[in-house]
């Protein structure tokens, strides 16, 4: 019964380790769908967050509560999103090579981005519309900075 077992561990050892290792065609091109998939689904959730702040929207704390835990949960999906290295593969992304370059810098950007998630998350159960703006911004601020050092300017 051991055999089975440890078969089990090397398959799952040599999958995540497969960023190490080069990829085919088309894990690349999965891997790009899904850390794409991943951001898609933090900007689709930071939108009416970020027109609540902006006062285009009007507050709503519940929304506001809700969004904050999918975006703490998304934001958690990061390092394994980012974790295949598709420097060495002809795909369509706007991911710089920095990011795998400076793994410990990528890794501190998805910290802020998790911690000001959480922030966010605690003030929106207060309905303090002043907290949740300034959280809602420093949310905000995380995103931006990663995707200056680590994203294809638009
Ligand atoms: C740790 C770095 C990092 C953080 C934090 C981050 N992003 Fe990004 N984001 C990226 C990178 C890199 C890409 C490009 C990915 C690609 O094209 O493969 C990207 C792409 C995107 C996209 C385009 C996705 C698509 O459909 O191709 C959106 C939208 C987005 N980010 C929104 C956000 C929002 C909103 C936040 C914060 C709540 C955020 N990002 C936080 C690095 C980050």
């Amino acid at each position: 019964m051991i055999r089975p077992k440890l078969f089990a561990a090397f398959a799952l050892l040599t999958l995540s380790g497969y960023a190490a290792a080069d990829l085919s065609p088309e894990q690349a091109e999965r891997a790009v769908e899904t850390r794409q998939s991943v951001l898609h689904l933090m900007g689709w959730n930071m939108a009416p967050l970020g027109a609540m702040a902006r006062g285009r929207m009007d507050f709503d704390a519940e929304r506001v509560e809700t969004n904050a835990g999918r975006l703490l949960a998304l934001s958690r999906m990061l390092s394994d999103a980012f974790a295949a290295d598709t420097r060495a593969n002809d795909v369509s992304t706007e991911a710089l090579d920095a990011i795998w370059e400076q793994p410990e810098a990528f890794a501190s950007k998805i910290e802020a981005t998790i911690e000001a998630s959480n922030r966010l998350l605690t003030v929106a159960g207060t309905a303090d519309e002043g907290a949740m703006r300034e959280a809602i911004g420093n949310l905000g601020s995380t995103c931006g900075s990663c995707h200056d050092d680590f994203r294809v300017d638009d």
